[in-house]
Parts: C-alpha cells; structure tokens; sequence
C-alpha cells in the first residue's frame, strides 16, 4: 500500500527550501495555487493565525520551520539568542490554541536545542529536526492509511459509503492526511462506492479542500450541507464517519472541527461507526479528559458573511470552531503505534507506550 500511495501523491501544502518555508495558500485552494514565502517565525504564526497553513499536524510542522527560521534571525543578531529565541517559542505557541500538534512539535525543537552540545551547529541540528518532524508525520501518514483501510475491509468489505468532515487531508498534514490518507489508501483497494464531504462551515474546508484532493484522486464525492449528515447517515447507506483530531486526551475524548460531536452521535444512533485517524502527536496524555482541552472560537464576522457580504441579521452570533466527541462515541482510534477499539484511558496509555509501527 505504501508504494500504491507514493505512486498517486498529488498534493504538498509544505515545502522547506533555499532556507526559506514555502507554503501553499489554503484560504485560495481550490480556484488558485499560490504558495507563499516565510522567511520569520512572526510571518509564520500570522500564517497559522490567518488559516493560510491549517489541519494540525501541519500547523505543528510549520511552526518547526518557523522556529528555525526565528533561531538564525537570533544568530545573526548575536548577544543571548537562546533567551531571546523564548519570545519566539511564545508567539509561535500563541498562533492557535486547539491543535496539541503545535506545542508538540515546538517542544521537540526545545528539546532538540536543549541537547546542544558546545561547537554543534546549532542550525544545521534544527534544521535537521524540523525536517525530521516533517518526513516522520508523512511516514506515520503511510502506516495510518494501510491500518484504517484494514479495518474497513475486515468490517465489511467492497462498497462503502464514507462521510467525512473539514479536511484531514495532504493539505492538512506531512503528506496523504489522516482520515483522507484511510480514505485515498480504501479507494486503492476497491473498497469506496462513494465519500460525502460535509461542506464544513465556515471555512468550508470540505467544500474546497477535502472535495478538491479526493476528486483529483479519482474517488467518487458527494458534497453535502452540514445539516444534511444525519439524513444522509439514515437514508444513503453510510457505512462510516471516518474524522482526524485536532487534539485527543488521555481518555480518547476527541477535540475536532466543529460539527464533529454531532456527527458522532448520528452515527451511533444510526449504526455507522467512527472511525478517529490522528499520529501519537494529536494524543495529549497531559490533559484527563476532553474537559480540559482549549477549544478555539473564531470571530463572529465569519459566521455573519458569506463570502465577505454580510447576510445575517443584526445580532451576536458564536462561532466555535472546534468541539469534543466523548470517547464512549468512538469506535475506532487509528494512529501510527496502532488501532484502539472503543478508547478509554488504560488503553491510550497502553498505545502510548508502543513504538511507531513503521
Ligand atoms: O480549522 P482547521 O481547518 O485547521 O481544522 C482542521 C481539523 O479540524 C482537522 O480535522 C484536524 O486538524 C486534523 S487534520 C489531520
């Protein structure tokens, strides 16, 4: 399968090179391609701030670069770059709030600094670690997509009626996505009739990006309104709700694109499992339960307008951007270290404790 998926691999939203981080414009995506020049770690969490570089394991990614991008700045300055790096760290871990891929992959470049030893080339070994934070989601990507493929076809074989939601795709990742990554890897296989995409207000990653990446991989898609996922569930034959993570805790709580809760709970009432595809990276054992995870709100504008017209009413409106799917609504949490059916905290803590499969 991995070689099947290297095979088709159309789309990379993250690209490091010539020194300088290149990403692709996912506010543009899919009417243009246009990739954009980082070259401070202040341009880069304005980027995550503004949605340019969005889905958790690459937002932490990017701001891995961005890091190595604040570290040579500190360089060049001289005096005490490792005090003034913390201002770094700070505005890199303030650009979003949900996704844990972010402190994550900032503490790995912590880490990383904090093993320097006198006369390392302090660059090179950042460098060296933020690609590696790159390449291994990818890798982790790979073996995520052959083990959620398995378990569909072990369930129930050829034909299955899919729905996902936001996107957890190339564009949202290292390479192949999470729940896109299962999905392109079922596809291969013979085993999709056909994927319904939540269009996902309001940023409408499933309408543009997740409906983008699998038709351009030749799987067959269905866009849908929001509110059409609980009809669809009972009238179209969906088989699975397969979703990433923005952050998981230790007792498989599932903090994700808002709209994710709900469709767990159609999903249950209807008999369609629910399938959770996210790297040991999204599993934060620090926080017990989906309680404590820091759900992000975006500005009520977004929700007042439609592609910049405003067409609400004048009133206050709310716009959560992530919610939490209680871990007793899942049935499946496929990482990289393996597959956990129906999550709970000894069984987390067990996963966490393997080494990655690949
Ligand atoms: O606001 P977004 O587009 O960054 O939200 C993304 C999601 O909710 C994804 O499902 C999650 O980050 C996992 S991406 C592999």
């Amino acid at each position: 399968m991995r070689e099947q998926l290297l095979a088709v691999e159309k789309v990379q939203a993250i690209d490091w090179r010539d020194g300088a981080l290149y990403l692709l414009d996912q506010r543009l995506l899919p009417n243009q391609q246009v990739w954009l020049r980082f070259e401070s770690a202040a341009a880069v969490a304005d980027a995550i701030a503004d949605m340019v570089v969005r889905g958790a394991p690459a937002i932490g990614i990017a701001a891995a670069y961005g890091l190595v991008l604040a570290a040579r700045a500190r360089l060049q300055v001289g005096g005490d770059w490792r005090e003034a790096l913390d201002a770094d760290f700070a505005r890199l871990e303030q650009s979003r709030p949900t996704a844990v891929n972010l402190f994550w992959a900032l503490q790995r470049m912590r880490e990383r600094l904090a093993r320097l030893k006198d006369g390392d080339d302090m660059l090179a070994l950042l460098e060296a670690e933020a690609i590696g934070i790159h390449v291994s989601d990818r890798e982790a990507n790979l073996t995520m997509a052959q083990l959620g493929m398995e378990l569909i076809r072990k369930h129930q074989g050829n034909s299955q009626v899919v729905l996902t939601h936001c996107n957890a795709g190339a564009l949202a990742t290292g390479g192949f996505g999470t729940a896109l990554g299962v999905i392109r890897a079922a596809h291969l296989e013979g085993l999709i009739e056909l994927v319904y995409v939540d269009e996902t207000r309001t940023w409408l990653q499933g309408a543009r990006l997740t409906a983008w990446e699998l038709v351009g991989d030749g799987v067959p898609v269905s866009l849908n309104a929001d509110a059409a996922a609980a009809h669809l569930m009972k009238t179209k034959g969906i088989t699975w709700v397969i979703v990433g993570a923005e952050r998981i805790a230790a007792n498989g709580d599932v903090a994700n694109k808002i709209g994710t809760y709900q469709l767990a709970v159609n999903a249950m009432h209807h008999g369609v499992r629910f399938m959770v595809v996210a790297p040991s990276s999204s599993i934060d054992m620090s926080l017990e339960s989906g309680e404590d995870i820091l759900l992000g709100e975006r500005s009520s504008d977004e929700l007042l307008a439609v592609a910049g017209q405003r067409v609400a009413a004048d009133v206050p409106a709310v716009n959560p951007v992530f919610d939490v799917t209680p871990a007793d609504l899942v049935d499946y949490i496929v990482t990289e270290k393996g597959v956990i059916e129906r999550p709970d905290a000894a069984k987390l803590a067990q996963l966490m404790c393997r080494k990655r499969l690949h």
